[in-house]
Formats: structure tokens, C-alpha cells, sequence
């Protein structure tokens, strides 16, 4: 089966093709950062008429790297949620549209599904049950993954969620959006020693996180010391301690969730999955639990259409498909799924 998927959730146009016998055909991606870089965040009615420019002209370009024309597509599975309604809205009328036309079926997929499946793309694959953590812009969560849409969740972010905290920490070092991956390069260059920050909840039981507070310890943190010359190592010496706290946090949770659940093996997801500092602090994990850990390839981290194509296909495949009038879901909890 061969699916076409379109992710337009927030400020990724993303579109691949996915064949479940020869994998990812060909794929493409639209990133809308440079666009909202001047506002500081995501302003979403710009965010929807990006997705409206880019959606038809690189969903050609993926059919023309593909060598696949409309005759060849089974399916197409578009985002139908969480996310900006506006951007949801303009990804789901296209795919519905195409797939009507192109007499195939269509279906709406849930964005964190995507994310938590996609890690199964890489070789060795993780073979269900696994722990998933999914940590992006928006969620921060402990999963336990039985099966195709088997969710449970275990523990999430009552407040911020990881990517979220690294974005608004950022901002607050005066770091471009979206500030992840910058407060991370940042952090390279920090001393581990300097500053100690809290890892939160982590002394409670419970596999619950919050976030909010740290951005609030670096702000304070960068006030007390607004006398340093040296403003560059501050911020570097802050962006460190900050990720050591997120990245310990998340470790010493996942750790807890496969204590209390005895699986054995951790997938993580999510745009902060990207993250060095998490990756060598899994790898540590791995060899002090002898767990098995997964994780998908950096740029299969962050937005993307293979995501949507894949999770489309193995729901295609179980028969599922949305008739035409179709729904966008803004909020929608992966344990609300089937
Ligand atoms: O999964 P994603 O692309 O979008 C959502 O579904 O939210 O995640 C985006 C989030 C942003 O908050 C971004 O700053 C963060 O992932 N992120 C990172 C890194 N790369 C992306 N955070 C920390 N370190 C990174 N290397
Ligand atoms: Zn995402």
C-alpha cells in the first residue's frame, strides 16, 4: 500500500510517500521558521497561509522524486489533530480533496501517533510493548505502547512541556525561535559545574513532570548575576544547567515508568528527542538497566510527513478510513484515539 501523508499541524509543511513493502518513497519538507523567527513564535494565521503556498508544490515534487503519479497513491493520511486549527484545516481539506479525486481512501491521524510510530522506520525497529517518551513543542509524555492505537498514558507535563520550556528559556537568553536546538548548541559550550537547577518532581511519586518552574530558575539565575563580564559564558553556563536538569528529569522518569511497568525497552520521540544530551543520557540509561533504547533519526524527530504517511498506512492497511466530511481535532488526547 502506498500512502501519501501531509502534516500541517504547525509551522512544518511536511509531505512523503510510503510504501509499506519498499518504505519511504520520497519526501519533502517546508520549514516556516524564518517566517515567524521575527515574532518570536508561531503566529498562526501566517502559519496557515504558508501551508496553503507550499502544500500543492511539494506534494508534485514528492510525486516527481517518487516517480509515483496519483494512479499509484492508495491512500493519503493527513494530520487531523492536535494542533493549530487553522494549519490542521488546510493540510485535511487538500488531502481529503486529492484522495476524492483520486478515488482512494483518506484518514485523519493523530500527530503524537506519528511521532511515537515513526522511531519503527529505523533498523532494529522496536517491537511492541515498549515505554515511549514523547517529548515535542507541545507534550510531554510516559507512554505505554501495547499495540497499534494500545496507549496508555503513564505520566505527562502538568505545565509546560519540554520542548516548550526550552523554547521559552531560550527567548529569555535572548536565543532566535525556536530556541531548542540553539540553547542546546549553546549549552556545548557551558560549564556543567556553575549552576545546580532543580529537577522537578522527582522527589514526589508519580511519573507526572513540570517544567514551567525551570524557566523561572534561569531567569533568576541570569538576574543574580547581570554584574558578570563574561554575559556570553552566563548564558552558555545556564543553557547547560538547564538541559542537564530537563535531560536528568526525563532519564530518572523513564526510568521509574520501566521500573513500574518491567518492560524493557524505551522509545523516545518528539522534537526534543533530537537532543544530544538526552541521547547520551539514554545511552548511559541503556547500559546501566541493560534496557533496550530506540530512538528515530534526528530529522525523523522533529515534524515531518513520513510520520503521517507511516501511521496513515498500518491504519489504512487495519481497513480505517474518515468519509468526506472530514473534522480537524485542535485538542486531542492520544487515549482518545480509536
Ligand atoms: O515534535 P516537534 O517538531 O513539534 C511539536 O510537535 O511540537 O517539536 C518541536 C520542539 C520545539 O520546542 C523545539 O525547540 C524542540 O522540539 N527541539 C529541541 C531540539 N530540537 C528540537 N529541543 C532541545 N534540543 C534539540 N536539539
Ligand atoms: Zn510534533
Amino acid at each position: 500500500m502506498n500512502v501519501l501523508g501531509i502534516e500541517t499541524s504547525c509551522d512544518e509543511t511536511g509531505i512523503a510517500l510510503y510504501d509499506n513493502d519498499k518504505g519511504v518513497l520520497a519526501e519533502a519538507l517546508y520549514s516556516q521558521i524564518a517566517t515567524h523567527a521575527e515574532y518570536g513564535g508561531v503566529v498562526p494565521e501566517l502559519a496557515s497561509r504558508d501551508h496553503i503556498r507550499k502544500l500543492s508544490p511539494l506534494i508534485t515534487q514528492v510525486l516527481k522524486d517518487s516517480g509515483c503519479t496519483p494512479v499509484d497513491i492508495d491512500g493519503v493520511a493527513y494530520t487531523q489533530g492536535p494542533g493549530l486549527v487553522g494549519a490542521l484545516l488546510t493540510g485535511a481539506a487538500l488531502a481529503r480533496s486529492l484522495a476524492w479525486s483520486w478515488d482512494v481512501p483518506a484518514l485523519g491521524v493523530h500527530h503524537m501517533e506519528g511521532h511515537l510510530l515513526v522511531p519503527m522506520l529505523e533498523d532494529p525497529a522496536p517491537e511492541f510493548p515498549f515505554i515511549s517518551l514523547l517529548v515535542s513543542g507541545g507534550h510531554t509524555q510516559l507512554i505505554q505502547v501495547d499495540g497499534l492505537g494500545k496507549y496508555q498514558i503513564l505520566g505527562e507535563s502538568v505545565d509546560d512541556a519540554a520542548g516548550e520550556a526550552f523554547d521559552k528559556t531560550a527567548k529569555l537568553l535572548g536565543l532566535d525561535y525556536p530556541g531548542g536546538p540553539a540553547l542546546s548548541a549553546l549549552a556545548r559550550q557551558g560549564n556543567p559545574e556553575r549552576f545546580t537547577f532543580p529537577r522537578p518532581m522527582t522527589k514526589r511519586p508519580g511519573l507526572d513532570f513540570s517544567f514551567s518552574g525551570l524557566k523561572t530558575f534561569a531567569l533568576t539565575t541570569w538576574q543574580q548575576h547581570q554584574d558578570d563580564n563574561d554575559r556570553e559564558q552566563l548564558k552558555a553556563d545556564i543553557a547547560k544547567a538547564f538541559e542537564i536538569a530537563v535531560v536528568e528529569t526525563l532519564l530518572f522518569k523513564c526510568k521509574r515508568a520501566l521500573k513500574q511497568t518491567g518492560l524493557k525497552r524505551l522509545v523516545i520521540a518528539g522534537g526534543v528527542s533530537a537532543n544530544q544530551g538526552l541521547r547520551d543520557g539514554l545511552t548511559r540509561l541503556q547500559n546501566e538497566l541493560g534496557i533496550e533504547v530506540f530512538s528515530p533519526r534526528p530529522a525523523r524527530c522533529t515534524d515531518n510527513g513520513i510520520m503521517i504517511a507511516y501511521a496513515g498506512c498500518l491504519r489504512l492497511q487495519r481497513g480505517e478510513s474518515n468519509d468526506l466530511n472530514f473534522q480537524v481535532r485542535p485538542r486531542w488526547s492520544l487515549e482518545n484515539i480509536n
